[in-house]
């Protein structure tokens, strides 16, 4: 087209050059760690949400006494009266984060009933509750991330009318290679394990996702500018984070951290990064890698308990989801109006807080982290090691 001077072509279709002068200066993603004030976020939807199939990755991730339920009610969507509390508390989730003047967008209510088939299996969809399981940002680059479960195979669909109009825009965007997800994806006998024999093949390096091909969901990533954090989970297998490695380049060095999980699967209700020097951590999910953050001077607080009634069905995480927080900035985090050990830990800390009712959200298997995804905070790419 740009050599067609003068022809129909040209006139309605901009040249390559007049495309890059519509290109913003300036992206509008850029988020290099956990903590710089919050200026734009992605939160997701749980409207139209089905319940996944009842399949192996489901198993080793959800706890036994949802399996039933699972079973039951698999390709439906989930019960409908839980499903307008959640709706609600989202809401007004994006209604104080507004009032914050923060910039809220939320990505398409696709239907996720649909069955889909590929070469390699086929299964029915999940939902967009998440971003942060799919979209990582690292500074002015959106990655769809190559998630592992075949519910999520086509998840991205509901954010590209986001990614695109981003892109325009003038941000980065990649998608890594789609796994296959065949059967030579997964373990399947892992998810018969015991919790005691899974934790320990774990640690020997024996998971349920193999590494036949490179996946990673984005939340098992946590950014610290040019340090960036992951875990090997269920979801997450070494050769998506080499896969990261090798992308990112020399500029920033992944971490791989292990913890002591019988179900890793999302980095965000183990460890977090308040702010620079503060890490959050999980009393119940040591990390051997904790000196790495001790010998950089940094303080390591464990997370206050969790108040999350046992009888409240959380279908997807755990009660640790009470750690899943969002910092709107250094000093303000997003917390669960419901969890007062945690109020006051972060209060002690100096840190404000601004209170939301997550509890029929977090039953998806989110907390405030997983539910949001950042795509703009001020600041700068920085070393804080
Ligand atoms: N598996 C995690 C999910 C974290 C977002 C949990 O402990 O709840």
């Amino acid at each position: 087209a740009v050599s067609q001077v003068g022809s129909r072509l040209e006139s309605t279709t901009p040249t390559a050059f007049q495309v890059k002068e519509q290109v913003a200066k300036t992206s509008p993603v850029s988020s290099y760690n956990e903590w710089d004030r919050l200026e734009e976020v992605v939160v997701g939807r749980v409207e139209n949400a089905v319940v996944p199939p009842f399949s192996p990755e489901l198993k080793v991730s959800a706890n036994e006494k949802h399996w039933d339920f699972f079973r039951d009610n698999q390709g439906r969507p989930w019960p409908k009266e839980h499903t307008e509390k959640a709706i609600a508390e989202v809401e007004e989730v994006c209604n104080i984060l507004t009032q914050e003047g923060i910039v809220v967008r939320r990505p398409d209510a696709i239907d996720f009933t649909e069955e889909y088939k590929t070469p390699d299996f086929s299964s029915t969809g999940m939902y967009c509750a998440m971003p942060r399981d799919i979209l990582l940002i690292v500074g002015e680059e959106i990655i769809e991330c190559p998630m592992a479960w075949r519910s999520r195979f086509f998840e991205y669909r509901a954010y590209r009318e986001l990614i695109k109009e981003y892109f325009k825009a003038g941000a980065k965007w990649t998608t890594p290679p789609k796994p296959l997800m065949s059967d030579k994806l997964y373990n399947e006998d892992v998810m018969d394990l015991s919790d005691e024999e899974r934790s320990l093949q774990h640690h020997q390096g024996r998971h349920f996702t193999t590494e036949f091909e490179p996946c990673f969901d984005a939340a098992d990533f946590v950014r610290a500018g040019k340090d960036i954090f992951v875990q090997r989970s269920q979801v997450t297998n070494i050769f998506g984070i080499d896969w990261m490695d090798r992308h990112l380049g020399d500029e920033y060095n992944i971490h791989l951290l292990t913890f002591d999980d019988p179900r890793p699967m999302h980095i965000d209700a183990t460890l977090m990064l308040i702010r620079p020097g503060l890490v959050l951590v999980n009393p119940c999910r040591g990390c051997q890698q904790i000196d790495f953050f001790k010998k950089a001077g940094w303080d390591i607080v464990e997370t206050a308990s969790p108040l999350m009634p046992a009888d409240h069905p959380l279908w997807l995480g755990s009660q640790w989801l009470s750690m899943n927080v969002l910092m709107l900035d250094h000093d303000r985090v997003m917390v669960d109006a419901n969890e007062l050990p945690t109020i006051q830990m972060f209060e002690k800390l100096g840190i404000k807080t601004v209170k939301a009712s997550m509890r029929y959200a977090n039953s998806y298997g989110g907390g405030f982290h997983c539910w949001t995804s950042d795509i703009r905070r001020s600041g700068t790419l920085q070393s804080y090691f």
